[in-house]
């Protein structure tokens, strides 16, 4: 958990609460805090297995180095493998991924420093969202409706050296599909649509407020196979393995859905989604930590 990531924080709470879940079912855990430290704890012996719930790409957690190290070292882990989470945490070359198999996504365009937003922004169409396209939690994402918006991403643009996707917004409802493992491969648990209170789901809504709404399922009985079977292609077409958490929007005007991303180490806070989803299958917060870790006997 922790690590030196922008979403440290949230993985700090994800942790704490994975870690008491994990001793009140008689496991034998320990925390500790971001890659080095872990590397040093397993080069002194004693770790069988790690349950990763680090967030994020700094210093290696959610993006495939960690993984790598832990192929290297011979311990097993939970969730995604280095292919799997290096891919799903670069959202551009997830959409370039899903494309290339005929799955939904927004219209996008790339941006690395210097380029002009706002003629990818006419190319798009507004309204359009800016995020980096390796970051989680919305940090960093910016929701352009019109063109003077643009100026606070052109903003964080000059001091972010990563590379930023502006995306066409889907004018609709904002659904998320976790899947689970179940042992003979991944499955999706039941859809949520968020309502946050506010525009849009931000990091404000995601973490602290206590106000956004969430719906499970997320749409009607006659769309739920058709999102559970778009999320889980999503999953395996960018190698995921485990657990994780699709996001999904879905147009108010058509009904289509289009998919956002893939998180392979899904927030488990008390306000995070696929608790939640899990519960509706009657799958409680210690029950669903465990069969993560048991993912990795597989
Ligand atoms: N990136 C956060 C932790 C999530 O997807 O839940
Ligand atoms: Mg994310």
């Amino acid at each position: 958990m922790g690590g030196t990531s922008a979403e440290r924080e949230v993985s700090l709470d994800s942790g704490r609460n994975v870690l008491e879940a994990l001793q009140a079912r008689g496991v034998d855990a320990f925390s500790v805090d971001g890659v080095p430290a872990l590397v040093e704890r397993v080069r002194q012996g004693g770790v069988d297995r790690v349950f990763n719930i680090l967030h994020g790409n700094k210093g290696g957690g959610e993006d495939g180095v960690l993984q790598g190290v832990l192929e290297v070292l011979g311990v097993p882990y939970t969730g995604s493998g280095v292919l799997g989470s290096a891919l799903s945490m670069d959202k551009i070359r997830t959409k370039q991924v899903w494309l290339s198999c005929g799955l939904p996504t927004p219209r996008f365009v790339r941006l690395v420093n210097g380029d002009d937003m706002q003629a990818a922004a006419r190319s798009l169409g507004l309204p359009v969202f800016v995020k980096p396209s390796c970051e989680g939690s919305s940090v960093g994402a910016f929701r352009i409706q019109e063109e003077a918006d643009l100026a606070a991403a052109q903003a964080f643009a000059a001091h972010y050296d990563g590379e930023l996707l502006m995306e066409q917004m889907i004018v609709g409802d904002e659904l998320t599909v976790g899947v689970l493992d179940d042992g003979t491969g991944p499955s999706a648990l039941p859809s949520i649509r968020i309502v946050p209170k506010g525009e849009w789901y931000d990091y404000n809504a995601k973490y602290m407020a206590d106000d956004t709404q969430y719906l499970c399922p997320g749409v009607e009985d006659s769309a739920e196979a058709e999102l559970q079977r778009i999320a889980l292609d999503a999953f395996e077409a960018v190698e995921c393995r485990g657990w994780g958490r699709v996001d999904v929007m879905r147009d108010r005007a058509t009904g289509a859905f289009y998919l956002l991303e893939v998180n392979t180490a899904p927030g488990m806070t008390s306000h995070s989604l696929v608790p939640k989803a899990a519960a509706q299958l009657g799958i409680g917060f210690e029950e669903l930590c465990w069969r993560v870790l048991e993912g990795t006997l597989a």
